[in-house]
């Protein structure tokens, strides 16, 4: 695990920011702690709607806020669920971090027992499809 990374920091923020997740349906309150390579750390948490698919996750609110703020890069992602069980991102959400992340960034699953897993990016999303594709295509005319 990368040691110039405040952990317990991130923790913090991602445990503070699930006690704000509205999640009056799944009843499964997530909060997210992310760091920005500018340093600064963001926050999000579950936002889920009457609509169900039209909730959004912990993880793409966070990324949200940060790049609404002007944030392009960071260094870690942490998951807080009350949970005994270590809470991974979701499919859709691995699919937005690959997006932001680097493949060896690490993405971490916290709970109330202060137990704390870490896989990268690329143990959760191998072979992820990034903007790099975009980039090296060659685009059709439509
Ligand atoms: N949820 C997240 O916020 N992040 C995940 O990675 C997994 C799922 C939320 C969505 C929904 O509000 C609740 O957890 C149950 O799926």
């Amino acid at each position: 695990m990368n040691t110039s990374i405040d952990w317990a920091a991130l923790q913090l923020q991602a445990k503070a920011a699930s006690e704000q997740a509205y999640a009056p349906y799944s009843h499964f309150p997530v909060g997210v702690a992310i760091l920005a390579s500018s340093g600064r750390i963001y926050t999000g948490c579950n936002v889920e709607n009457a609509s169900y698919g039209g909730t959004t996750c912990a993880e793409r609110n966070a990324i949200a806020a940060a790049v609404v703020a002007g944030e392009r890069q960071f260094d870690a992602l942490v998951v807080y669920t009350p949970q005994d069980k270590l809470t991974p991102p979701c499919g859709i959400c691995r699919q937005v971090i690959a997006e932001f992340f680097t493949p060896d960034s690490p993405v971490a699953s916290c709970n109330h027992l202060g137990a704390l897993q870490s896989w990268t990016l690329a143990e959760l999303l191998p072979d992820a499809f990034t903007p790099t594709y975009l980039a090296a295509s060659t685009k059709v005319k439509s």
